[in-house]
This record gives C-alpha cells, structure tokens and sequence, in this order.
C-alpha cells in the first residue's frame, strides 16, 4: 500500500473549492509517455498552476501503471528542481471502469479516481460508485463520478449518442454516493470529431464551422440543484484548427476535426466547474510537430529531434489553456 501524500501527491479537495470559489477550472491533462508529462508539468510551474495528470485505461495498456505512477512521483520532484517548492499535482485514474481497478490504483499511489458507471443502469452506478467512494475515502483519495453519458468514445465504453444529464438526479447521486465531484454531459465529448459539419453553422468572418452552444441550461440547473458542488467536464479539447491545417499540410488526412470553442470553455471555468479534461489537443499538438520535421527533413531518424518539437509544441499548448482558457495562473506560491 502507497499512500499518495507520502509521494508529494495532493487530491482534489481543496484544489476545487479554491477554483470554485475563484472562477477558474484546473487543468486535466491526460499522459502516456515522458514527453507529455515533461511538457505538462513544465507548463504547470511555468504559469504556477496546480495541474491533474491523468492515467486512462488506455495509458495503462500501453505505458503500464507502475511505470506511469513512478513518472507522476518523479513529476513532483522535476517540479521542484524547476523552481516550485509546493507543487499541486494530483495523479488521477481518468474513467475507472471497475471497483479492482479503482482500488488498485487507490493502493498504488493514485491521490484520486474516476468511477466511470454512467453506462450502468442508474442504480447501479449508484452502488459502484459507492463502492469505490467507501474505499478511497479510507484514504483521503477523492472520487470523481458520472451521470450522463457523452457520445463519441469513452475508453472502452461507447456511446453513440450522448444523453445530458438530468439535473434531477444528481442531490440523489450525489448524496448517496458522497463523490467528490460529478462529470456531467453538456454537449461535449471524447476525441477530435465532436460534431458532424451539418451540426456546424459558417463563421462569415473565418469560414470555420461553428458547432451547437453546449447546453448551459443543463448545467446551471445542475448548479442550483447542488449549489458549490464540484462539477467536471470531459471531452474539453478545441481541436485547434492550426494543428488540424498542420497535420493535413504534412501527409496526414483529418477531415472536419471540430472540437469546443474556446469561448464555451472560457465561460464554463468560471462556473461550478473545476475539472477540464483535455487529452486530444495534446495529440493533435504532437502529431503535427512530429509531421512537420519528418516533411521537412526526412534524413532526421535521431528521436530526439522530433519528439523535442513535440513536447515544445504540447507545452505551447498546455500554457496557453492555462493561461488563456482555464484561468488557473498564478495559483501557486512557487
Ligand atoms: O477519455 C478518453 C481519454 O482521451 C483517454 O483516451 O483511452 O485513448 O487513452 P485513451
Ligand atoms: P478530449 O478528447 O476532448 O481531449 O477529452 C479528454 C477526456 O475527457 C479525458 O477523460
Ligand atoms: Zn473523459
């Protein structure tokens, strides 16, 4: 058994009630390799911003969960060797999908955990997230839960289409489960197609394709329902249409990427929501350096110098959420 705050980890508790309270949102970004956390927690100090890295089943698969908790415990301590004395770094098990696995990673050091039931039968994700918030709470690790499904892919589980939450439910869920926080659905969801271009109006003034409002109407009446409570967003990346433009000038082939506009997301940090997890960004920022040196020099086989532009290009990106969407800056005394 590792007890996460014997590793410098810190959970979401009192990092959501000071965002709630101070109109901004902590960043969840997802890792699978050295790269992205060297850019993530770069990003963090660089801005002083408390930051959620976040492990999917999918990490676990291909990056192993031990190596993947003793990068989070090394990300710590590169936050002090870059100049922040009290880092905030939470590690955290993105949509747990099992009470071993959330236990497993509540014993391996994980300061909080996602419960993933929202595609059980109501009473069901009820009992599991139960569950799982009965065990970690033995260890003051924090459990996020989910009501509402979002379309699109959510690790193993998919939905074709998304089914908001229903504001009835959550004093219920959120009582008998005692979760920490509550994903909702508003609209948004996993990966880099969020809405097919007929859903999409022209922008006259850039030509791009403006997607549907997220329902603000479901989260407001979800905000009235549990007042103060911690509310999280999943599927938050804005599919940045430079990266988009990049990876197709460069031999690859996405066709009408379209992500949440940044305005949405702007406006939703300063609500109840505290938690915005953005994973496919990160993937687009990468993909499209790692395209632009193999175009431009073809003979560079050396992985550094492509996967350096790489983390150079997340790490752009990881600030500029930060900074410019989320609010989270200057959040810390480092
Ligand atoms: O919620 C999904 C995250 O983007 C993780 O995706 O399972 O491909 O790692 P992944
Ligand atoms: P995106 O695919 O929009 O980045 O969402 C990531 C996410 O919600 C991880 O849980
Ligand atoms: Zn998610």
């Amino acid at each position: 058994m590792v007890n996460y705050k014997d590793l410098g980890l810190v959970n979401t508790r009192d990092m959501f009630a000071k965002a709630i309270k101070g109109g901004y949102a902590i960043p969840a970004f997802n890792f699978n390799n050295m790269e992205q956390l060297q850019a993530i927690v770069k990003a963090a100090v660089e801005t002083k911003s408390p930051v959620i890295l976040q492990v999917s089943k999918g990490a676990r698969n291909y990056a192993n969960q031990t190596l993947l908790r003793y990068m989070a415990e090394g990300a710590v301590e590169y936050a002090k060797e870059l100049g922040c004395e009290k880092p905030e770094i939470v590690l955290h098990l993105d949509h747990g999908d099992s009470f071993e696995l959330c236990k497993s990673c509540v014993d391996m050091g994980f300061s909080s955990v996602m419960i993933d039931g929202s595609h059980l039968p109501y009473e069901e994700n009820v009992a599991l997230t139960k569950k799982v918030v009965e065990y970690a709470h033995q260890f003051d690790v924090t459990v996020e839960g989910e009501l509402g499904v979002l379309a699109g892919v959510e690790d193993e589980v998919s939905a074709e289409h998304h089914t908001y939450t229903n504001p009835e439910e959550v004093i219920d869920f959120a009582t008998r489960t005692g979760c920490d926080s509550l994903a909702i659905s508003i609209g948004t969801s996993h990966g880099a197609y969020k809405f097919k271009p007929e859903q999409c109006h022209v922008d006259p003034a850039t030509g791009r394709l403006v997607p549907p409002p997220l329902a603000f109407d479901v989260l407001d009446a979800v905000m009235e329902k549990l007042p103060g409570f911690h509310i999280v967003l999943h599927g938050s990346s804005s599919v940045p249409q430079e990266y988009v433009d990049m990876i197709n000038q460069y031999g690859g082939k996405l066709e009408a990427a379209i992500g949440i506009p940044e305005d949405e997301l702007r406006k939703a940090a300063k609500s109840a929501v505290c938690k915005i997890n953005i994973d496919s960004d990160s993937r687009l920022a990468m993909t499209a350096a790692v395209r632009k040196v193999f175009a431009e020099k073809p003979a560079e086989f050396d992985p550094r110098k492509y996967l350096g532009p790489a983390r150079d290009e997340m790490e752009k990106l990881y600030k500029h959420k930060i900074l410019n969407v989320l609010g989270s800056d200057n959040k810390l005394s480092c």
